[in-house]
């Protein structure tokens, strides 16, 4: 049989949180799974895991920087944006998740996230103190009121050392969201 994400073409957005590490694991899961995964990164997620482990694991180029996209009149990574099956975002900031509820494009992965016309997922990893912000409450709503899906994060143990919501949601979630995207959408 073939697995299940065969032939998805899935833009992995990871930003500058703590979780950003587990994208390692969740790239390997999505190709596990068949799909052809292409990960944008943000500057500030390259102090928690380096461009290399995620190209090597996803065995495509990553791109952080919206001024080395040099291929001619469409930037790469903006025309994938146009023909991918999902914009995943896993762990999102609040920071990210405050970019594209207000449509500003700072760099690459905002951009891209303007010019997409794919389905967009959400994965917020954050302390619970942001999560539970009046601003990022009203942010994630407006991206819930854009159809956006939002695989919501864990009650736990954080990494800043509380105790609470913010936790990006374990990798088994996030693939189990992606694969019931994929089999509503055909
Ligand atoms: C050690 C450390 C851990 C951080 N973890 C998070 C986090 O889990 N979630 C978050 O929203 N911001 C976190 N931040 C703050 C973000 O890195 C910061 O807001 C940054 O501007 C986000 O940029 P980006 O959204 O472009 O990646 C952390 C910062 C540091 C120094």
């Amino acid at each position: 049989m073939m697995p299940p994400l065969t032939g998805k073409t899935i833009i992995l957005g990871v930003t500058g949180s703590i979780a950003a590490y587990k994208a390692a694991d969740l790239v390997g899961a999505l190709r596990r799974d068949g799909a052809d995964v292409f990960v944008i990164m943000t500057r500030e997620a390259t102090h928690f895991i380096g461009p290399m482990t995620l190209q090597t694991l996803s065995r495509n180029p990553v791109a952080v920087d919206l001024w080395e996209e040099h291929k001619g009149w469409h930037p790469g990574h903006i025309e994938l944006a146009d023909r991918a099956d999902l914009f995943l975002v896993a762990p999102a900031t609040a920071h990210t998740i405050a970019c594209f509820a207000h449509g500003l494009a700072p760099d690459l992965l905002t951009s891209a996230y303007l010019a997409t016309p794919a389905p967009v997922m959400v994965a917020p990893a954050m302390n619970g103190k942001m999560y539970r912000h009046p601003a990022t409450e009203a942010n994630l709503r407006t991206l819930r009121e854009r159809g956006h899906a939002i695989v919501e994060p864990e009650e736990g143990m954080l990494a800043c050392g509380y105790e609470g919501i913010g936790r990006l949601a374990q990798i088994d979630a996030v693939v189990a969201a992606v694969h019931a995207h994929v089999q509503n959408s055909g």
